[in-house]
């Protein structure tokens, strides 16, 4: 009985490993990458970046132009920062595409639950 539980642990592991190994590779690019605290310190008008699933984007040439359908300050208020809810919960397909030409690198953040929750939860 023993035996059979450990093989059946021993299983369970090989596939939890294939699977982070499998999302750590879809989900890891090997552009740029940035910390959290480095984007912290741009969240001023002249210099914003966010975070959106995981990606960074310098979004100061957009707040610029003064376009932003929902205005410049919000865009200042989650600068520096993670707006992954915000952007999921409000944006159209149009806005993502917009959002794209932003792209400056990726977080570095690689956690096994910051991985899942990107791929699965927004
Ligand atoms: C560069 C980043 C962003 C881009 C390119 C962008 C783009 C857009 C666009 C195109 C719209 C019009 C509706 C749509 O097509 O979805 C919109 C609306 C809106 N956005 Fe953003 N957005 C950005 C960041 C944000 C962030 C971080 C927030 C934070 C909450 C936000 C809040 C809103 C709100 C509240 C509206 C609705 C305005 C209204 O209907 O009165 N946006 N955005």
């Amino acid at each position: 009985m023993l035996l059979i539980l450990l093989i059946l642990l021993n299983r369970a592991s090989i596939i939890f490993m294939f699977i982070y190994v499998f999302l750590y590779i879809m989900t890891t690019s090997h552009n740029q990458s940035y910390s959290r605290n480095e984007i912290k310190q741009h969240n001023k008008e002249d210099d914003c970046w966010i975070i959106v699933k995981n990606k960074v984007y310098d979004v100061t040439p957009y707040l610029n132009e003064g376009i932003h359908p929902g205005g410049d300050e919000v865009l200042l208020k989650y600068g520096g920062k993670d707006a992954t809810q915000s952007f999921t919960d409000i944006h159209s397909n149009d806005a993502w595409k917009i959002l794209d030409k932003y792209y400056i690198g990726d977080l570095n953040d690689t956690s096994f639950i910051s991985v899942l929750k990107n791929m699965l939860w927004y």
